[in-house]
């Protein structure tokens, strides 16, 4: 891990009124929002407050809007590597790069703390997220069968050399 985790700029400008900064305990309603419109197993309020207060591999940011909180992205940084464990965005924000962006911004920041790779797991029927993450460099190199419990769907493994 980075000996000094400040350095990164969570907070910068990344589009005329977006903004990426850290996730805090308050921000907890709107990403259940966030995950209920996005996923069909949403995580719960404590897995998120847990990953806040409890986890130290644990870096969150949200995504705002104008002020509102449309989407976030969690990562664990474990020694040189980075696992994302989530990113969303409220549907009716999904497709204009703000996706991307938020991605590159983990990836930089996963750098700025010392992590060499980058690692997650796919539905193997998320075509859209695939996509994203082949575009910036991810590359699927192994499959979880039944990963997923509530279908039993199989995950494929990405990773990607930071
Ligand atoms: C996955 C997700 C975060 C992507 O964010 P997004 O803002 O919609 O994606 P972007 O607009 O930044 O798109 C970036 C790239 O992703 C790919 N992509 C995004 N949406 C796509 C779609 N519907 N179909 C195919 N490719 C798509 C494209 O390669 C795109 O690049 P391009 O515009 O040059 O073609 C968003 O769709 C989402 O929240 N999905 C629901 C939650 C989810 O599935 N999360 C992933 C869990 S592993």
């Amino acid at each position: 891990m980075g000996s000094n985790p400040k350095v990164t700029d969570w907070s910068s400008k990344q589009q005329p009124s977006m903004e990426i900064r850290r996730m805090r305990l308050e921000d907890v309603d709107h990403i259940l929002e966030v995950e209920k419109q996005s996923f069909t197993t949403p995580w719960s309020r404590e897995a998120f407050q847990n990953e806040l207060t409890q986890n130290h591999f644990a870096h969150y940011v949200v995504v705002e809007m104008d002020g509102e909180i449309i989407g976030y992205c969690g990562m664990w940084m474990i020694v040189d590597e980075a696992h994302i464990t989530n990113i969303a965005l409220l549907p009716e924000y999904r497709g204009r790069g703000m996706g991307e962006t938020l991605l590159r911004g983990m990836m930089q920041a996963a750098k700025t703390y010392g992590a060499k790779k980058m690692t997650l797991e796919v539905r193997v029927s998320n075509v859209a997220a695939q996509k994203l993450y082949e575009k910036l460099g991810f590359e699927q190199q192994g499959v979880r069968p039944n990963y997923y419990t509530d279908n039993m769907e199989d995950a494929y493994i990405m990773w990607v050399d930071l």
